[in-house]
């Protein structure tokens, strides 16, 4: 048996989908709406019924659904560089989020880290994300707003290498260009046994945010990186795919396990 499939109601996000199509992003309501570049829809049966009713757009029948992970990350405005879902998973798995963990991130960028963090800290954790750039966080701001998580995640503007106000957090996880400005920070944020996550772009970042983040007094400090191989799967002909994304970033982790000399 699935979740609970609570009914849909007037002024929620929803998505229209349809296979081989880009989830369309719709504030549900009763009546005929008109759908930039999609025409109008009906949405009215969607109204009180469960994820799935089906809605008529254009003479083409659209699955009404509530948006999962998979369609905010796809539509989501991007004006930075983002964290990879394969990294962003990891990313979680090496900084120890659990459901009602408390997070530091750092920084926010365009949320798609974010949302993923505040999906894995549920209902009773809180995500507290800080970003130099203002501008930057209106876009992440948005993104956690449709995913309905928003209430999970505390924005704060502000330069982490300037220091971190939270204390006794159960994990830190940095994506920045100058992350080992930033480690002796996130040891005094964290709580003995918390986890500091790093996503780095290259090499040399990753030599300086490791030599730094031993030096700090993490243990256990390792460093890794994900290649996704795509396969195109054809009856009699699944192969890898000729297309692959070579790099996106490195991922390095350490954990407060002993008391800073
Ligand atoms: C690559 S983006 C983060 C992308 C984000 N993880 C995502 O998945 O959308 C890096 C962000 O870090 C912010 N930043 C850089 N140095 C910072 C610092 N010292 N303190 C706070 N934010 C910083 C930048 O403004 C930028 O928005």
């Amino acid at each position: 048996m699935g979740k609970e499939q609570r009914p849909m109601q007037v002024g929620e996000l929803v998505v229209l989908y349809k296979e081989g199509s880009r989830p369309l992003f719709v504030e549900l309501a009763s009546g005929k709406k008109l759908i930039d570049g999609f025409g109008v829809v009906d949405l009215t049966p969607a109204v009180g019924a469960p994820e799935g009713a089906r809605v008529v757009a254009g003479g083409e029948e659209y699955l009404v659904l509530r948006p999962a992970l998979v369609d905010l990350t796809r539509t989501a405005r991007r004006p930075t560089q983002i964290v990879t879902p394969k990294d962003a998973q990891y990313l979680l798995f090496l900084a120890g989020v659990t459901a009602g963990a408390r997070v530091v991130e750092a920084g926010t960028g365009s949320g798609l880290l974010t949302l993923f963090l505040a999906n894995a800290v549920g209902p009773g954790g809180q995500v507290v994300t800080y970003d130099r750039k203002s501008a930057h966080q209106d876009a992440a701001q948005a993104l956690l707003r449709r995913s309905g998580l928003a209430d999970r995640v505390l924005f704060r503007q502000g330069d982490v290498s300037e220091g971190i106000e939270e204390r006794e957090v159960d994990s830190v996880i940095f994506d920045l260009p100058e992350p080992w400005t930033a480690t002796a920070h996130a040891w005094g944020a964290l709580r003995a046994g918390g986890f500091l996550a790093t996503y780095i772009p290259t090499y040399n970042q990753l030599e300086h945010s490791v030599r730094e983040m031993r030096t700090v007094g993490f243990s256990d400090v390792h460093a890794l990186e994900l290649i996704e191989r795509p396969i195109q799967v054809g009856e009699g002909g699944t192969r890898p795919s000729f297309e692959m994304l070579g790099h996106t970033g490195f991922l390095a982790a350490g954990r407060k396990v002993g008391v800073r000399t």
